[in-house]
């Protein structure tokens, strides 16, 4: 009997744990710059701060490269809806979030594009710099732009 308790009594301390932290739904108190999880929004390092969207009205092509390379994670419609984005820890974001999109540059979302989740120490979103041309990344930003609700 045993060998079969046992397991069952680690399983269930494991379920207790991941349900008290699940339960901790306040922003942290880095987080100031809108959005309402808990993800920290520092401005971008120096070598991205100030940077401004060449082809802001690339909506289009954008959204092309969205379908291709995003929705994986961030759903359809942007809103973070997929099943693989909501399984990872922190979900992917949902990107027609106005607040969110009020809070956050141009020169935030190109650089969270290109370095991916690493820049803050996330795992869940990858890098796009070896993936897409610096114009695409553009693109992208354009798109998501026009996601805002
Ligand atoms: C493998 C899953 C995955 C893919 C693919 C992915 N993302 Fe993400 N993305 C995430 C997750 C998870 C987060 C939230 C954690 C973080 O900020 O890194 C996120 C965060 C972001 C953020 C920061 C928003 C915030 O909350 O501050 C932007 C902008 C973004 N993604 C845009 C994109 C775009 C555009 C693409 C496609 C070029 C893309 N993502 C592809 C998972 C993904």
């Amino acid at each position: 009997m045993k060998r079969v308790i046992l397991p069952a009594l680690a399983l269930a301390s494991v379920l207790a744990f991941a349900a008290s932290c699940g339960n901790s739904g306040k922003p942290a108190d880095g987080n100031k710059t809108g959005g309402d999880d808990k993800i920290v929004r520092p401005a971008p390092p120096d070598e991205y701060k100030g940077k401004t969207n060449p082809t802001p009205d690339a909506v289009e092509e954008g959204k092309k490269l969205f379908e291709t390379h995003c929705v994986t994670c961030h759903g359809p419609n942007g809103d973070g809806d997929s099943p693989v984005g909501s399984a990872l820890t922190p979900p992917a974001t949902n990107l027609t979030d106005a607040k969110l999109q009020d809070a956050i540059g141009d020169d935030y979302i190109f650089w969270r594009i290109t370095e991916g989740g690493k820049a803050l120490g996330y795992e869940g979103m990858t890098p796009f710099k070896e993936t897409l041309k610096e114009e695409q990344r553009w693109q992208v930003v354009a798109y998501v732009r026009s996601l805002k609700k």
